[in-house]
């Protein structure tokens, strides 16, 4: 895909204009006796992230990281390492914490995430993000909260444990990641929706109260919402063991899949079979390009004249392949640690500048940049 950045060119003098501000317009004054001036439409913002509890699956593949892939060509991308919110129930475990940024930046880097198209950051660079989320707390009801479905099954979930304020209050956490560079658009994975809602009500709430400062953003979810567990289970996730890891090397894949549920009323390889809610051929659609042999063997196995282990097989290819290129990207990174630090380094430094531009206008709207002798 080609990159989007339409140019235009206006000649001043003809339009009688000398001094040019406009929110979204990046202007550039080639000599102060100017008559023309050039300038790009700025590109659309997106904030995304992913909270560092390990390595990444297929499941956020399909989910969230094939958009955001293709939405870096057109868009001023910033991907977020959220490791504040992660403390927020795993506040023993820094050091888990800080592999699994690594983990996810060599994940991100292998699939094609590109910092230099993009801005890669870890959210505790950035103290900016803390501050916003405090000051956005106080603007948000409790029973905001409360009605969060997302939050409200992982607090049932964590129920046997001593769930944080920290935790209770992570939501208002993201939509301070997402305000702080007032992006415009969030693709994420399904689960997230319920907070990219409160995000806009949230910078409704703010910009009514203050003036318009932060874009509402609009959310997009990927190609296949939820991909199901090896295991059957709606969902691939780690603390179940039900995943295929994109740096999963090929005989791991092989093993997992050939272990993988299919489909339980069916005992004999002739016995017509389901491909409705059968993970394999979930997997068939998601990650093999070869659509006429998906169709021959969905055919077959309705009919019940194919074996399991065939289909499988042919799954274990598909997704070999597909994660062959990615394998190759991940080696070449491994072998360059210096560079995948240097890639959240400099993304955090470069997002802190906007994170203090946004900053410095919310104190002043909210009347918090103020001296008790004026
Ligand atoms: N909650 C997200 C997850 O669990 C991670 C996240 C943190 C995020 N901040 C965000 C996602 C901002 C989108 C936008 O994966």
């Amino acid at each position: 895909m080609t990159n989007f950045q339409p140019r235009w060119s206006f000649d001043l003098e003809n339009l009688g204009i000398n001094t040019f501000k406009s929110q979204g317009l990046n202007c550039t004054y080639p000599n102060e006796h100017i008559t023309q001036i050039e300038f790009n439409i700025m590109k659309q913002r997106i904030l995304t992230g992913i909270r560092p509890t390990g390595k990444l699956h297929l499941g956020h593949y399909v989910g969230a990281l094939e958009n955001w892939i293709r939405l870096q060509e057109e868009y001023d991308c910033f991907f977020l390492i959220a490791d504040y919110q992660a403390l927020g129930d795993h506040i023993d475990e820094m050091e888990n914490i800080k592999i699994a940024v690594r983990d996810v930046v060599l994940d991100w880097l292998s699939v094609g995430l590109d910092p230099e198209k993009s801005t890669f950051l870890v959210q505790s660079y950035v103290p900016e993000h803390a501050e916003l989320a405090l000051l956005l707390s106080m603007l948000t009801p409790l029973g905001m909260l409360d009605r969060n479905p997302t939050l409200k099954s992982e607090r049932e979930r964590l129920s046997n444990t001593s769930l944080s304020v920290g935790f209770y209050t992570y939501p208002v956490s993201q939509i301070a990641d997402i305000l702080l560079p007032k992006a415009h658009l969030v693709p994420v994975g399904e689960d997230q929706l319920p907070h990219i809602e409160m995000t806009r009500e949230i910078a409704r709430r703010f910009n009514n109260r203050y003036g318009e400062v932060f874009p509402e953003p609009d959310s997009l979810v990927g190609r296949v919402a939820r991909l199901m567990g090896t295991d059957g289970q709606a969902k691939m996730s780690k603390s179940i063991g039900n995943v295929i890891y994109l740096s999963d090397d090929s005989d791991t894949v092989k093993k997992k899949i050939m272990s993988m549920y299919t489909d339980p009323t069916r005992l004999r390889a002739t016995d017509p079979g389901h491909v409705e809610g059968n993970p394999v051929f979930q997997y068939h659609d998601a990650f093999n390009d070869d659509l006429e042999e998906v169709n021959d063997l969905k055919e077959r196995y309705v009919q019940g004249t194919v074996g399991d282990v065939e289909v499988k097989q042919k799954l274990i290819s598909a997704v070999n392949q597909f994660l062959d290129p990615i394998r190759d990207l991940r080696d070449k990174y491994e072998h360059d640690i210096d560079y995948v630090n240097d890639c959240i380094e400099n993304g955090s430094a470069k997002a802190r500048v906007t994170a203090q531009n946004t900053m410095k206008e919310v104190r002043e709207r909210m009347g918090l940049s103020y001296s008790v002798n004026t």
